[in-house]
Formats: structure tokens, sequence, C-alpha cells
């Protein structure tokens, strides 16, 4: 469906991704206008903007019109969406300060009830700034969605967080109509047992399958928690686990306010029993062998699944050799699990492709048809949500 898409830009060196977007908006068939801040073009020619939006740039409050402009874009738009955000103007629509004609739009347009989105870009001290922080705290509550910057290489020349999500994905997400006050948690990635400070025990887990369902979960507009064991920036909250003790800890707290749990994760089933507190070294090995003793790790799903009230659902994945759907109904059963997730390590492992068998507490069975993992993220999210 056709949207009026107001962007707005502040000044910023993201300020040229813009263009980007707007771009993107076009291409997807949406109507555009955009409101800058006057030092934005500085950053950006107004030609540019103007020739891809094909409509003239909104910057200056007073300008001799017919209209009260402030009001009048704030009408028009079906959604709003300030990219980049800068540390001045997060603070400005924070405090309700309307001193330019892009806050002015944004005073007016919040009291409409309409979505709004912005996507900051900053230094990673600004970003860090406890008074930044605070007033980004304030647009969440106010149901401003905030696309969180991602760690990178920034313009400054330092590596940190404040780089401004992709053009690409801003427009993903800006097409979540309306967020859904509902928190899903997402496991993956395979854990790994130390051995010693330096080696571990892993599995073959890459853990997309898992980050797939996080990424769709998200664009769905749930509240997403993904921990894993991957260092991952995601524009949600993101937790690294290394250990199946680590993932459970992490977990006892992410799950007491969670809708749902996906435990996509690859949890190892076994622990090294003595852990070396300095890296084994060879001359330490005598006949030529060196045996490590394994404990079992706790169950997770089983541990998570138990503390479940009957608001929450957990949901499992089995992964087998072979009796695929056989295990995973014993696992729903044994584990108290709502649903889980049936795959082949055939399939699954080491590949952007699966095919899986989602069974419900009552055993009841649907296949989806080897897909893409985001193809199948998504039909296991349309049969578990
Ligand atoms: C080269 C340069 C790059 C800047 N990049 C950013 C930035 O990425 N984020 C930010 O918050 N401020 C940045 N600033 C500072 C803002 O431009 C400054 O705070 C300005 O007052 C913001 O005004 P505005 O919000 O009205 O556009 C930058 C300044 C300069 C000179």
């Amino acid at each position: 469906m056709k949207r009026n898409v107001l962007i707005g830009i502040t000044s910023s060196i993201a300020s040229y991704k813009a263009a980007e977007l707007i771009r993107l908006y076009k291409k997807g068939g949406d109507d555009v206008k955009v409101v800058c801040t006057k030092d934005t073009l500085l950053f950006i020619g107004e030609k540019t903007l103007e020739t891809l939006s094909c409509n003239s740039v909104s910057v200056d409050l007073f300008e001799k019109r017919q209209n009260t402009e402030h009001i009048s874009l704030a009408d028009w738009a079906d959604i709003f969406v300030i990219a980049p955000i800068s540390a001045n103007t997060i603070s400005k629509i924070a405090s309700g300060i309307a001193d330019n004609l892009l806050t002015s739009v944004a005073c007016a347009y919040l009291g409409k009830n309409k979505p709004i989105y912005v996507a900051p870009a900053m230094n990673d001290g600004m970003w860090n700034n406890p008074i930044i922080k605070e007033n980004i705290l304030k647009l969440k509550q106010y149901k401003i969605n905030v696309i969180e910057p991602t760690t990178g290489e920034l313009a400054c020349g330092t590596y940190g967080v404040g780089k401004m999500a992709e053009p690409s994905f801003i427009y993903e997400a800006t097409k979540i109509q309306s967020k859904i006050n509902k928190k899903i948690v997402v496991t993956s990635g395979g854990t790994r047992e130390y051995i010693d400070p330096v080696r571990f025990i892993t599995n073959a887990s890459s853990g997309r399958m898992g980050n797939k369902i996080a990424d769709c979960a998200y664009s769905l507009g749930y509240d997403v928690v993904l921990i894993s064991t991957n260092d991952l920036t995601k524009p949600y909250k993101t937790l690294k686990a290394e250990s199946a003790d680590d993932m459970l800890n992490i977990l006892k707290q992410e799950f007491k306010d969670a809708h749902y749990l996906i435990m996509a994760a690859a949890v190892s089933d076994f622990k090294v029993k003595n852990y070396q507190n300095s890296k084994i070294r060879k001359n330490d090995i005598k006949n030529d062998s060196y045996s490590i003793e394994l404990s079992l790790n706790p169950d997770i799903l089983k541990c998570i699944a138990q503390q479940k009230t009957s608001n929450q659902k957990v949901i499992g994945f089995s992964l087998t050799t072979e009796n695929t759907i056989e295990i995973a109904k014993q696992k729903l059963k044994e584990k108290n699990l709502d649903f889980i997730v049936a795959n082949e390590a055939k399939t699954a492992l080491n590949s952007d492709n699966n095919e899986v068998w989602v069974i419900d507490k009552n055993e009841n069975t649907q296949k989806i048809d080897m897909a893409s993992k985001e193809q199948i993220a998504k039909s296991i999210l349309e049969i578990v949500l």
C-alpha cells in the first residue's frame, strides 16, 4: 500500500545515507517528502534530496508560504522516519523542544499517534553519554521506535557503537506497522565448553537459523532479545553467552518477562569436568595420550520450561541424525514444551537452507519443505506465534 513517508534528516556524516533511504521508499511505491535541519545541507545537497524525493525539501520554519508547514507535514505523513538523528535532535525531541522546522514537525506529529522511527548516528562517546541514553529511553517510553545503531568503524576514525543502521535495514524495519508488546527470547549458535583458557569443545551449529528467527520476529514488531554464542550487532538487544552455564544464567533473567522462548542454540550436552586454569602444554602429556573427562551440562530447555507460566510458550529445537520425528516427540513430552522444531544434521548444518517439522503439544506435525533459513524462520513463526 502506498504511504506518505516523511523523512527527517539531521546533520551528521551519515546524512548521505538518507539519499539511499529515499530511493528505497520511492522504489517501493511510496510518496516521499524530506524535512531537514539547516546544518544537514552542509552534509548533503538539497538538489540530491529534491531530485530523489520528487518534492521540494523543507528546511526553514519561517519561510514565506501560505500554510503552517510544520502542521501540514505532520498531517500529511503516514509515517515519519528521522535518519540519521543527531544527539542534539534526540535531546530536543525528548524534551518537547520545537525550535526549527524538523523539531516542530516532530512535536506536532507525536500528538497524532502515528508511527515514528528514529535511526541515531553518532560517535560512540556521544552514544554512551548517560544523558543521551536517558533521552533515548524517554523516546522509547513515548512509543518512538528507535532503530539502534550498530558497532563498526565510525566516521571519526574510532571503532565503536554509533554507526547508523543500513538504509535497507531501516526500510525493512519501518514496514512494521505496529509494535506488538510481546517479548521473544531467541537463542542461537553452538555453545563452547572450555578445556583450558584457549581450547574448547563446540559443535557445528553456525547460529544462522536462530539469527533468522530473531530478525524475522523483530520485523514482525516483537520485542526481541537474542542470546547468541556469536558476536552480533543487531538493531535489537543481543547478549553473548559462551557456555551452557552462561546461557542458562542469562536466560533465567531474560525469560522472566518474556512471552516466548525459541531455543534454537545447539547447547552442548557435556562440559569439561576438570577445567585447567592455564594452557595445557605438550610437555604435560605422557605416553602420547591425554584424557578429558566430561560431565553432563544442565538441560537448559527443560529447566526453563519447568518455570513457565500459562502466559509463556517455550519452543525447542531437536537436531538428530536418525529417527527425527520420534526423538523430537519424546523431547517435546519430556521437557514440557509447547512446540518442537525437528530437523536433521544432514540438511541443517553448514547450509543456508533447511527443511523442518514443527510439532505441537498434541503431536500434530507440519512439515516445512526445503527453503532458505529466512523462509523457514518465517514459516516457523507463523505456526508458533
Ligand atoms: C563533520 C561533523 C560530523 C558530525 N556528525 C555527527 C553525528 O554523526 N551525530 C551527531 O549527533 N552529531 C554530529 N555532529 C554534530 C552535529 O552536527 C551538531 O550537534 C549539530 O548541532 C546537530 O544539529 P541538528 O540536530 O540540528 O542537525 C557532527 C558535526 C560535524 C562538524
